[in-house]
């Protein structure tokens, strides 16, 4: 394997052609950190497949290969842990049909404005300090919507097809504008509150309005749909991709492209934490602690979890391992666990891939204790393990769009300056 950037790369000429390009407006359905660039999926889905192939993503999130397969056509088959993450790329990439969904917003719209609804305390969900969170009216209004959703779908609309997914729409819009309404600081990727909200707080500058937030919201994501004119289809399953059983596409996948999560970087979930309490994902602290603990990069362990360190079947791996370990040994077992998980990934790839297909990965090395982890040339040396070959390696500046993120990195010490996009070949 060389491992040499390219700076001459005809992948990346095509993917800064990509970036110049309007893109679809289904990306911005909802919050997450670590959304990939729609340009990245979509410039490789375009050389690299044709209509009707399928695509691949193990690590889906929200959904940003999912919607750019549906775009070009493109069947798709996801994976993905966080169950809220889930319900969001299944919303994003189910075919709603616009014009029904706005003539579905008035009838809501009327329900949400007309109709009282009981409140009791009964009616909030489990959230630490909520009301640090939440102002009450708020509270208030955002279970008001939850029960109109509820009596609508189940009193005012008959049988229509994708019923449920139209539910989901709408309750995923919801989930959408939390954070918006919430006492937190939208410029901030953890949910905190901070000194720029209590001054415009004191000055009197903050106007929330619960009901008329959720319908700009669901009139604006009604026009999304429009751009789905194919008959692909996406499937997401919720799943740990260690371990998934994937019989059901063994050789059946034209292309994988992915971010996976980047190593004890950003919590995936705590950016995410008021909506997968309020929209009930997650409803007591062990259940959260528990999804934390499967995620990929998970660096919450307890002392009694790297007294004992985990090795590879990579010797280059192990001597980072080993030289960790006399810095710290909780960073040590991190880094062991880490790419004995993603070889687990990487191993179910190379099985659902056919022979020929290419994987597009975007990822970056990271620090741990000051030291260079290099995450793209460990996962290009494993990958080679598992029959593919590395076909391209180039720069892909970090750019304006994911600037929150580069920041909560920064302040977990893992300095990432640059993303890499790495092609592999599944060889025949
Ligand atoms: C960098 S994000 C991917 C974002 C996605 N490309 C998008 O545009 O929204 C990595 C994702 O991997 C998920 N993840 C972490 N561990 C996982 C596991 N063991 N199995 C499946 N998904 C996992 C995280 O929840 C997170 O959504």
């Amino acid at each position: 394997m060389d491992f040499q950037i390219n700076d001459e790369s005809k992948y990346k000429v095509l993917l800064d052609q990509e970036k110049e390009l309007p893109r679809a407006g289904m990306h911005s359905f909802h919050r997450y950190y670590g959304k990939l660039i729609p340009a990245i999926p979509s410039a490789f889905i375009k050389e690299f497949t044709k209509e009707g192939d399928l695509v691949f993503d193990p690590f889906s999130g929200s959904g940003t290969t999912a919607v750019e397969s549906l775009c070009n056509n493109r069947n798709f088959y996801g994976l993905e842990i966080n169950p809220l993450a889930v319900s969001i790329a299944r919303v994003k990439t189910s075919k709603l049909d616009p014009v029904l969904l706005m003539s579905l917003n008035e009838g809501l719209m009327m329900k949400i404005r007309t109709k009282e609804y009981e409140f009791s305390e009964k009616d909030l969900p489990y959230l630490l300090n909520r009301d640090h969170w939440f102002k009450d009216f708020v509270q208030r209004d955002l279970i008001h919507i939850a029960k109109a959703i509820d009596d609508y779908f189940t009193n005012d609309i008959n049988e229509i097809p994708l019923k449920d997914e139209y539910k989901q729409f709408y309750l995923m819009t919801l989930s959408a504008i939390i954070r918006n309404v919430s006492n937190c600081d939208t410029r901030h990727v953890f949910p905190g509150i901070s000194k720029r909200m209590r001054a415009l707080e004191a000055e009197g500058k903050i106007h929330i309005d619960v009901i008329a937030s959720y319908e700009r919201a669901i009139n604006k994501r009604a026009q999304y749909y429009a751009d789905y004119t194919g008959d692909a289809h996406a499937s997401i399953i919720n799943a740990d991709s260690t371990t998934v059983d994937l019989s059901d596409i063994k050789g059946k996948v034209d292309l994988i492209v992915t971010n996976p999560p980047y190593i004890s970087s950003v919590r995936y979930i705590e950016t995410m934490k008021i909506e997968l309490y309020w929209m009930e994902y997650i409803q007591t602290a062990n259940e959260y602690d528990s999804l934390a603990h499967k995620m990929l990069g998970n660096d919450k362990l307890r002392k009694d979890e790297y007294q004992e360190l985990e090795y590879t079947q990579f010797d280059e791996i192990n001597e980072v391992i080993d030289d960790m370990k006399v810095i710290d040994m909780k960073s040590a077992k991190i880094i062991g666990t880490f790419f004995n998980q993603i070889e687990q990934v990487i191993e179910r790839m190379a099985y659902v891939l056919k022979p020929g297909g290419k994987a597009v990965i975007k990822i970056s090395d990271s620090k741990m204790k000051k030291r260079k982890i290099e995450t793209g040339r460990f996962m290009t040396l494993i990958a080679e393990r598992y029959g593919f070959a590395l076909v391209d390696v180039f720069l892909d500046e970090i750019n304006n769009n994911s600037r929150s993120l580069t920041t909560a990195r920064n302040t977990y010490s893992d300095i990432i300056t640059h993303d890499y996009i790495i092609i592999w070949e599944k060889r025949s």
